[in-house]
């Protein structure tokens, strides 16, 4: 168990609602990325439309997008796929009606220390972790067996149903992006998507409130990582921005497109594809005057199988940059423990 892990004394979401200043443990110290800048240019990340992936007609154009967007950002924004404006709006209407539920109820779905899953913030790994502004319910989705209902809200009433019905949708995009990636490299379609549809699959899910900050320009409201996953797909809150991604040392913001899906890399592709594609680096600043929430759905291929760079990808032009790994969850969490990243850990 982490050393010191606890819940917050306070929620963010309460801390936004009495008014109060962000506790020092809040304030932003690491400048490792570059300082705190709440309004960096937006990011030009490139806009696909993925209805074309679904389907048998001319994907080039989308595909060498991809290709571009994958190998330069790491990210790009998924039109046209396939689920309309009002069932978005309703899903996160589902989680904001979960956020704005008296604490009384929510406690009942308090993570516990030293673990991640269920309602609270992060797990703290060590006493001067800076704390995020933002308030989560995450939850281990798939394998179904796996899942801890305890955490999982019965309040709103459609709760679960609406997180089952979105994890089809998500899996399905999910397995159409890993093979248009596959097929923007010129590689055997399936040859990502089956280390993420064989036997297990795995994901998970993340839903944040990042309520109003008073002092924006020294509090993140989730700190800069890059995601432990295969591919995340991201759904912004319409109405206002927040998150930033890295790119060649710099911060944009990326802009927010209605009912866009955000998909953006994790480590676990950036070794699949032997560093070809990019797993970037991003974080989310806060704001004085809104809100955001966002639901952040977590695709992992199977813990118990080793997963490196596909054989193709490895030839004497692209030696093999990442020795191969096994349960990169919990690899990842000991480096951090450590204070290593584990992308540059698993690098050969
Ligand atoms: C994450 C993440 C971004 C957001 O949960 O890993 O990067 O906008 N979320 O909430
Ligand atoms: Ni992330």
């Amino acid at each position: 168990m982490a050393a010191g892990d606890s819940l917050p004394a306070k929620t963010a979401q309460q801390m936004a609602v009495d008014g109060d200043q962000p506790p020092s443990k809040y304030i932003f110290n690491n400048t490792k990325f570059g300082p705190l800048e709440t309004s960096p240019p937006f990011a030009p990340v490139p806009i696909i439309d993925i209805g074309c992936f679904f389907s048998s007609s001319n994907q080039q154009t989308e595909l060498q997008k991809l290709r571009s967007a994958l190998t330069t950002w790491g990210c790009f924004q998924a039109v046209n796929h396939g689920h309309s404006d009002s069932y978005l709006d309703n899903l996160r209407q589902v989680f904001r009606q979960f956020f704005e539920l008296p604490l009384e109820e929510k406690r009942k779905y308090f993570r516990e220390t030293g673990s991640v899953e269920g309602y609270g913030n992060d797990m703290t790994y060590s006493e001067n972790q800076v704390q995020d502004w933002c308030d989560r319910l995450f939850l281990r989705i798939l394998p179904e067996d796996q899942r801890k209902l305890r955490f999982w809200p019965e309040n709103p009433s459609n709760l679960r149903d609406i997180i089952d019905d979105y994890t089809m949708k998500i899996k399905s995009i999910s397995v159409v992006i890993f093979e248009a990636m596959a097929r923007s490299l010129d590689l055997e379609e399936h040859c990502f998507s089956k280390h993420f549809t064989e036997e297990h699959d795995v994901l998970q899910g993340r839903f944040i409130l990042y309520p109003p900050c008073p002092t924006p320009d020294q509090v993140l409201g989730l700190k800069a990582h890059s995601d432990r996953s295969g591919i995340t797909l991201l759904l912004q809150d319409p109405g206002v921005e927040g998150l930033q991604v890295l790119n060649d040392g710099k911060w944009y913001m990326v802009p927010v497109i209605r009912d866009a899906l955000f998909i953006n890399l994790g480590d676990q592709m950036q070794i699949m594809s032997n560093g070809i594609f990019k797993s970037p680096v991003h974080r989310v600043v806060t704001n004085k005057a809104k809100g955001r929430i966002s639901v952040a759905m977590f695709t992992e291929p199977d813990p118990n199988k080793e997963i490196g760079p596909v054989d193709v990808l490895v030839d004497e032009k692209r030696p093999r940059a990442y020795k191969t790994v096994k349960n990169y969850a919990i690899f990842n969490h000991e480096c951090f423990q450590k204070g290593v990243i584990a992308l540059d850990a698993v690098k050969i």
